[in-house]
C-alpha cells in the first residue's frame, strides 16, 4: 500500500507543500502519496485521530494548528518545545509525534544563501510563532548580538525570559531600535501580508549588511523596497526556508535528505 501523508491548515489549499513532496518522492524514488486536508480550529483532534487511523505515515501542519496540535502529541521534541510550535507529526503506533523544522529550514537556507550569522549582529523584526522558531538556531550560531525587536513592546521581553537558558536575546521596540546598526535584518512579521511593512525608525542596516524575509510571494514586496531603500547589497524572501523546512520533514519520515535546489528552482519559475 502507498504510503500516506497530508498537511493539515484551514485554509490549505494555497500551500506549496503538496508540489513540493511530490517532488522529493519523485527525485527519490519514494513511493507516498500527498494530500492537503482542511482541518477546522475545532475540528483539530478529531482530524488527527482520523489521521491516525486511516492511516498517515506523517503530517505537516500549518496555520492556524501549529501551536494547539503540540497538545494532541504523545511526545514533542525538545526544539518543537523551544519554539512553543509543531508543524511536522511523525505517526507511531500509538500516536504522533511533534517536531519543528522551522528553524532548522531557515538555518539551512541562510547557510546556502551564504550570510554569516556568527559575530554579526542581527536584528528579527517581529515577536510571533515564526520568531520563537528562529531564535534557538540564530543563538546556536553565535551571532555578536541578537536583538528582537516588535510593534507590542511585551512580547520580546517575554521572548528574553523564555530563551535565556539558551542565550541572550536583546528585547527591543521600533523606537528603540533608532540609530543601531546590523550586519543582517531578518523579517518575521506578518505585515507583508497585508501589503505592510513595521515602522522602523531610519537607517538600520551597517555598511555591506543583508536583509532576509521569511515571507515569499507578494508579502516579501513591502520588506523587499525597504531593504533596497537602506542599501542592501544582499535581499532574500523565505521560499528557500519553505523548500528546507519541508525537507528536513522528509527526511524525519523517509530517512533520506532530498536535493532542494531542483525544487525551488522549479517553485520559482
Ligand atoms: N518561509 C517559511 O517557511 C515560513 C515559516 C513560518 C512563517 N513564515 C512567515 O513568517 C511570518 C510570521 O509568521 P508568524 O507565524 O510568526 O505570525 P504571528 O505569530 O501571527 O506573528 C506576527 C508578527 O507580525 C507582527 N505584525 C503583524 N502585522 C504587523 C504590522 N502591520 N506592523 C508591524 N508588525 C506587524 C506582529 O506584531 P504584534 O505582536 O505587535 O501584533 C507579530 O510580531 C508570516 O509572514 C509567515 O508567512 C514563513
Amino acid at each position: 500500500m502507498t504510503d500516506r501523508y497530508a498537511v493539515i491548515g484551514y485554509p490549505v489549499s494555497h500551500s506549496k507543500s503538496p508540489f513540493i513532496h511530490a517532488q522529493f518522492a519523485k527525485q527519490t524514488r519514494q513511493d507516498l502519496h500527498y494530500d492537503a486536508v482542511e482541518v477546522e480550529v475545532d475540528a483539530l483532534a478529531e482530524a488527527l485521530a482520523h489521521l491516525h487511523a486511516e492511516p498517515y505515515r506523517g503530517l505537516n501542519v500549518t496555520l492556524p494548528h501549529k501551536v494547539e496540535v503540540a497538545k494532541h502529541c504523545e511526545q514533542v521534541s525538545a526544539r518543537a518545545q523551544l519554539a512553543g510550535a509543531v508543524n511536522t507529526l511523525l505517526r507511531t503506533d500509538s500516536g504522533w509525534r511533534g517536531d519543528n523544522t522551522d528553524g532548522e529550514g531557515f538555518l539551512r537556507d541562510l547557510k546556502r544563501l551564504g550570510y554569516a550569522v556568527r559575530g554579526a549582529r542581527v536584528l528579527v523584526l517581529g515577536a510571533g510563532g515564526a520568531t520563537r522558531g528562529i531564535l534557538g538556531p540564530l543563538l546556536a550560531e553565535q551571532p555578536a548580538l541578537l536583538a528582537v525587536s516588535n510593534r507590542n513592546p511585551w512580547k520580546p521581553e517575554a521572548l528574553a525570559e523564555q530563551f535565556k537558558a539558551v542565550g541572550t536575546v536583546l528585547p527591543r521596540t521600533h523606537l528603540a531600535i533608532k540609530g543601531d546598526r546590523y550586519d543582517l535584518i531578518i523579517n518575521a512579521t506578518s505585515a507583508g501580508h497585508t501589503g505592510q511593512m513595521p515602522r522602523l525608525p531610519g537607517p538600520l542596516l551597517a555598511q555591506g549588511g543583508a536583509c532576509y524575509d521569511l515571507s515569499y510571494g507578494s508579502a516579501f514586496e513591502p520588506f523587499a523596497a525597504w531593504a533596497r531603500e537602506q542599501g542592501a547589497q544582499r535581499i532574500s524572501d523565505g521560499l528557500g526556508m519553505l523548500v528546507e523546512q519541508a525537507a528536513a520533514a522528509f527526511e524525519i519520515w523517509r530517512g533520506v535528505r532530498p536535493d532542494t535546489a531542483p525544487v525551488l528552482a522549479a517553485l520559482r519559475s
